[in-house]
């Protein structure tokens, strides 16, 4: 059960989470961060099936470059404050983003998204090691259910 790859768009989204949740959990023993990155981001896109799931990596102070994701094309690199990757860095807070048509800062990687996620990652020392950002060709895709759980996967990379 644990190496099958889930589809959960048929169920509640709080116990689609669950199961994916429970899944990365039982994935991630011994991993280091690049693994564990890149076996999220598969289960999190295959689970839900939207259209960009993954992460950007802190690689220099104050600039995040595209890590492991599954998805159409990344954008390659994003400074802190720009776009809602580097909002979420820079702020460290999630965002939710309903429309991204209506914020102002949004960086368009692929013209079809409408709704985004970002939440950042944070190390042992509590320092901003990344972000983990999905991205919906549907217009408000993520609430507070999303957030939270995402927030709870991401707490692996505090270890
Ligand atoms: N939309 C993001 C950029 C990353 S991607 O969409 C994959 C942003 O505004 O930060």
């Amino acid at each position: 059960m644990a190496e099958t790859t889930l589809d959960v768009t048929d169920m509640p989204k709080a116990a689609g989470w669950a199961q994916l949740e429970a899944q990365i959990a039982a994935l991630l023993d011994g991993f280091d961060d690049i693994a564990a990155m890149a076996t999220i981001s598969s289960v999190v896109h295959h689970g839900f099936g939207h259209l960009w799931t993954g992460f950007y990596r802190t690689v220099a102070p104050g600039l995040l470059r595209v890590g492991p994701y599954q998805g159409t094309l990344g954008c390659g690199e994003i400074p802190f404050g720009k776009g809602v990757c580097g909002t979420a860095a820079a702020e460290r807070r999630t965002v939710i983003v309903p429309d991204v048509s209506r914020f102002a800062n949004h960086i368009t990687c692929d013209s079809r998204a409408r709704s985004e996620i970002v939440v950042p990652v944070y190390d042992a020392a509590d320092r901003v090691v990344g972000v983990f950002d999905v991205d919906s060709a549907a217009l408000d895709s993520f609430d507070s259910v999303d957030a939270s759980a995402i927030e709870r996967i991401v707490r692996w990379f505090r270890r």
